[in-house]
């Protein structure tokens, strides 16, 4: 499944992300491999960002260029969350990713066995290493904004994308 749209400015993403932390939250915020291509500078954190903190975060969202991995912890009990062992979030940034050591060394492996949630920044650094998404955002400049491209890789992703769907029809 696939979905496209538009987004004219930084606040209509942040928008964006809203939704989908709500139609995250809808699906219990299951184990999923988001990943969000596109230049820099296309939007990706920002996107990042308005997703955790429609997941709650509080926490000051970095850019983890450095680290490649940033947890946050998800307050499942305010956010009513029941049946879930979501209790963190994972922001990844593959920018500067090179060495395929470094994989390990960041815990990557673990992280990406399909039971965290993780928001992944450049996956293309690292075709060979990343399994395959449950959703993947493109995201592409164009003079008036920015188009999303939305596509799901898996059930889990195509359920997400419906409940999205029907969060932009509430609208
Ligand atoms: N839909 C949009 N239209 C115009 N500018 C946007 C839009 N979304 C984000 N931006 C701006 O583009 C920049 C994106 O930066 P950032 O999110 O750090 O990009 P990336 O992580 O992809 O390198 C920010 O300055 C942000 O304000
Ligand atoms: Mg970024």
């Amino acid at each position: 499944m696939t979905l496209s749209l538009h987004c004219d400015s930084e606040h209509d993403m942040s928008v964006l992300g809203a939704k989908l932390a709500q139609a995250l939250l809808h699906l219990q915020l299951p184990g999923l491999l988001i990943t969000l291509r596109g230049d820099l500078g296309a939007g990706k954190t920002t996107l990042v960002r308005a997703i955790l903190r429609g997941l709650g975060v509080t926490d000051r969202i970095k850019s983890p260029s450095y680290a490649l991995v940033e947890p946050y912890a998800i307050d499942r009990k305010s956010l009513q969350l029941k049946g879930t062992l979501q209790t963190h979030a994972y922001h990844i940034d593959l920018y500067r990713f090179s060495q395929p050591e470094e994989w390990d060394e960041a815990g990557l492996r673990e992280l990406l066995d399909g039971q965290s949630f993780c928001l992944v920044e450049w996956p293309e650094r690292a075709p060979a290493l990343l399994p395959r998404a449950d959703l993947e955002i493109a995201l592409i400049p164009v003079p008036s904004g920015r188009d999303v491209q939305l596509r799901s890789g898996s059930p889990a992703g195509a359920a997400l994308l419906n409940q999205l769907v029907l969060a932009q029809a509430r609208t």
